[in-house]
């Protein structure tokens, strides 16, 4: 099945691919440009709500000139295979997580960061502030898109076929799936596991055959991807908050007029808002449905132990990046006001 959808989605982005070749990253059909936006999610899932609200709002105001077609589940290919797309104007947009965006731009290391933010306000409070994230989200357009808005993707946190983390030691010879970013596999380098990077859409197969002994996400991986089958332990470990970000084909968002920008931004809004607020629900959601009909038990840790195994990475990342120091200060602040106990 898996096979089937990956040959299809690779037929598509040929098309696509093609498409782009004659100079459309959005294509036109009866009229209409088609504009093509992939996420690796459910279609259960908040990122997909908030998409099909931006769809609802963008086509209200401009349905005479736009078709918005939302694409789920890697159906166009991994987010780093739609990165890529969204770069040559294939597609129009993708969702992307800001750990793989990190390869694109250095400056999106920093959101990456274990223990950079103190709690989710402060995670939120951040993401808000333009003084953080606009400096961040135009270093892409060098490579060819821009980030657009970007989307609440919770606290990461291991989880494990049949090892309870409690200590950073637990996590000795295992092998964790992490997500294909430098920052990921030095974290595990310093908690002492093994880090596995490998795509989203893989974990799931390689958790069932035992490749891997674990893996690190937010709780609705447990649930809308299946990983709470396999894996019965989940330790609130909570060492990163790392935001999904809207990413679309830079010329395709230089060829709106200021009217369509003005439109489009709103949409954006819409989305972030409407993600975010399906968010909580649906991790209350899942972790129900994992302890309950899954069989995972949730384990949470004094984090202190893991805090201090990666907090050489701070400074680290300060040293190779002293261009984000002052956003990093800013961020701060942002802990200052909404310290850990704030949650
Ligand atoms: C989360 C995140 C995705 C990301 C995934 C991963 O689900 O929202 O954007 O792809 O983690 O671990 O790869």
């Amino acid at each position: 099945m898996k096979n089937v959808k990956r040959a299809a989605a690779l037929a598509l982005c040929g098309l696509l691919v093609l498409g782009s070749l004659f100079g459309c990253s959005a294509s036109a059909t009866d009229g209409l440009q088609i504009i093509r936006i992939g996420h690796n999610q459910s279609t259960n899932h908040p990122t997909h709500t908030g998409l099909l609200a931006f769809e609802e709002y963008v086509e209200g105001e401009l349905g005479d000139k736009y078709d918005i077609q939302i694409f789920p589940s890697e159906l166009l290919g991994s987010q780093n295979e739609m990165v890529q797309l969204t770069q040559t104007g294939a597609i129009t947009f993708c969702v992307a997580s800001n750990s793989l965006l990190e390869t694109f731009s250095d400056n999106y290391t920093l959101f990456n960061l274990p223990y950079l933010f103190a709690s989710p306000e402060a995670y939120h409070a951040s993401m808000d502030d333009p003084a953080i994230v606009d400096p961040i989200f135009e270093s892409t357009m060098q490579a060819g898109f821009e980030a657009v808005t970007w989307l609440d993707a919770g606290t990461r946190n291991f989880y494990t076929i049949n090892t309870p983390i409690e200590t950073p030691a637990d996590l000795r010879g295992l092998k964790i799936r992490v997500q294909q970013s430098p920052t990921n596999v030095r974290m595990m380098e310093l908690l002492g596991g093994s880090a596995t990077p490998m795509g989203f859409g893989d974990v799931y197969t390689a958790l069932q055959s035992q490749m891997l002994d674990g893996a690190e996400n937010n709780e609705l991986a447990l649930t809308d991807n299946g990983h709470g089958d396999v894996c019965k332990y989940y330790s609130y470990t909570m060492h990163q908050m790392i935001p999904d970000i809207l990413i679309g084909n830079l010329d395709f968002m230089e060829s709106l007029s200021e009217e369509e920008r003005a439109i489009f931004d709103e949409g954006f809004q819409i989305l972030n808002q409407t993600q975010r607020d399906a968010w909580e629900t649906a991790v209350e959601e899942a972790k129900n449905t994992a302890e309950n009909e899954q069989g995972v038990t949730f384990l949470y840790p004094d984090i202190t132990p893991f805090q201090e195994a990666v907090a050489p990475m701070h400074q680290e990342m300060l040293e190779n990046y002293p261009d984000l120091a002052p956003i990093y200060e800013l961020i701060q602040a942002h802990n200052a006001e909404y310290p850990a106990d704030s949650q």
